[in-house]
């Protein structure tokens, strides 16, 4: 214990050493989550506690690289307004002291407990020479950490078919009389699978059954499991690896997304349909959810994706999470849209009805760098339409809808600074409209399409002066209503 706090103690010094300096640099996000300095990926232990959410995540307090694992920690009341709390994981022993890799939290007795992935490198060959087990710490005011003296409380892969080192991710819950948690695994052969395990106190785990396994283009490992029950379906959420492109899909080194299905939790075993994507942009991964005093469930991911160019390296620091999106289930799909509470940041609403455009057009006052935009488009006879967003000297972040192919692309070739490239996602006009909702920070955009059907998000890295927005056309199109709001936390 003393351990620990020393090596927390020594991070945060790092992270106060060098925090200034990130917080002046002009791409730094305005109202999303991100650590003080350095590193960080996937969320972790996003849970409510206390009347408190509370958010923890992969991070590396060092350096702006992928590193060691610390658990870093947010809190927060509305989902908007996050408070920096000191780092709750640190890997200070055996089975954790190459990094305490992901997992979840959830609330026992009134204390909070953190179940994840100790990692350990047995050789220089990070995909072939590691030992990973499952291990728990617990807190009572939800800011201090003492790793469990059980630990770990899963020492190895079950037998079978399971590879015994690539198994990691725990993604605890309670159902009836039995805690259950999912884990991210791979078969021997490298075909990506998630395991089920339940226990009556957290601390004895059974292992249950391989609950679902990749078929076909599926994936190699499956990472960051989440399995929850939302519309009548119970829904597993995963970030399979090694997808291979298809059509417009999968073009991102790996892909997150989800299957429906119904589970059987005496056999441990989910019958499902196919896969689908969570966001269809090119930075999303490891999402995680949780349920919250209202009964909704929340999502929140990591916004990057391994081995992408991250300019704000080079000012000490990388990676966000995305903005926290609700998840609903409708037409046997999940909509994700943005929590209501986000509203708060709303300033100088801009509205305009009933527009026409033709050619390329800007609107007086709907520009930014950090804002929010709703608008509904009625293309009449345009075939391609759309919007520029962070407009400037030969820069530009292009939406540009194509009728014929029913697609709508995100283009960040020319955005700025920083990663290149187009992803599409295939969208139907709803009533005859497009309707987008979006949200600008200095260096992202979040684009809910459809009220959340589809969702494409990018971290793009343009001048603080590119400011514009235009609209454009190939013949005239109505803009029904849009509306911007400046953001300011
Ligand atoms: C997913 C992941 C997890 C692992 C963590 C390590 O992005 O690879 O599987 O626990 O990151 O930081």
């Amino acid at each position: 214990m003393v351990k620990h706090n020393n090596v927390i103690e020594e991070a945060m010094k790092s992270l106060a050493a060098t925090k200034e300096k990130v917080s002046t640099d002009p791409c730094r996000l305005k109202f999303h989550v991100t650590a003080p300095a350095f590193w960080i990926n996937d969320p972790n232990g996003f849970s409510f506690f206390k009347g408190e959410y509370h958010l923890f995540y992969q991070h590396h307090p060092y350096s702006p690289e992928w590193g060691p694992m610390y658990w870093g920690h947010v809190k927060s009341k509305d989902l908007v307004h996050w408070e920096q709390l000191p780092i709750a994981l640190a890997p200070d022993q055996e089975y954790d002291k190459d990094g305490c890799f992901s997992g979840s939290a959830i609330e026992k007795d009134g204390e909070l407990y953190l179940m994840y992935t100790g990692n350990v490198w047995t050789g220089p060959d990070h995909d072939t020479d590691l030992k990973q087990v499952q291990c728990l710490a617990f807190s009572e005011d939800g800011v201090h950490f003492k790793k469990l003296l059980e630990n770990p409380v899963i020492k190895e892969a079950p037998d079978g078919d399971v590879h015994p080192f690539h198994f990691r991710d725990p993604k605890v819950w309670k159902q009836g009389e039995f805690y259950y948690c999912i884990l991210g695994s791979r078969t021997k052969s490298h075909i990506g699978q998630v395991l089920l395990y339940r226990s009556h106190d957290l601390i004895v785990w059974e292992f249950v059954n391989i609950a679902a396994k990749a078929e076909g283009n599926l994936g190699y490992m499956w990472e960051c499991p989440d399995l929850f029950h939302l519309g009548g379906y119970d829904v597993l959420m995963m970030s399979p690896q090694g997808m291979e492109p298809e059509g417009n899909l999968y073009h991102n080194l790996h892909q997150a997304g989800y299957v429906l299905g119904s589970m059987d939790y005496d056999k441990g075993i989910l019958s499902h349909g196919e896969f689908h994507l969570l966001d269809y942009g090119f930075d999303f991964y490891a999402p995680q959810t949780l349920t919250d005093d209202q009964g909704r469930r929340i999502m929140i991911a990591w916004m990057a994706m391994w081995e992408s160019e991250m300019p704000e390296q080079s000012n000490s620091w990388a990676g966000a999470m995305t903005i926290p999106r609700e998840l609903k289930m409708k037409k046997g799909k999940i909509f994700s849209t943005p929590v209501a509470e986000l509203q708060q940041l709303r300033t100088d609403q801009v509205t305009y009805e009933n527009i026409k455009i033709s050619g390329e057009q800007s609107l007086d006052g709907i520009s930014g760098e950090v804002f929010e935009l709703e608008v509904a488009i009625d293309p009449k006879s345009a075939i391609q339409f759309g919007l520029k967003l962070r407009v400037g000297n030969q820069e530009e972040t292009e939406l540009l809808y194509d009728k014929d192919s029913g697609t709508l692309s995100l283009d960040r070739s020319v955005s700025g600074s920083g990663p290149t490239g187009v992803r599409s996602a295939d969208i139907d006009l709803i009533d005859s409209m497009l309707k987008l909702h979006i949200f600008i920070d200095s260096s992202s955009v979040e684009v809910f399409v459809n009220g959340g059907e589809k969702v494409m998000t990018a971290r793009i890295y343009p001048d603080k002066q590119s400011t514009g927005v235009t609209f454009f056309s190939d013949e005239q199109i109505e803009i029904i209503k849009v509306n911007k709001w400046g953001l300011s936390r």
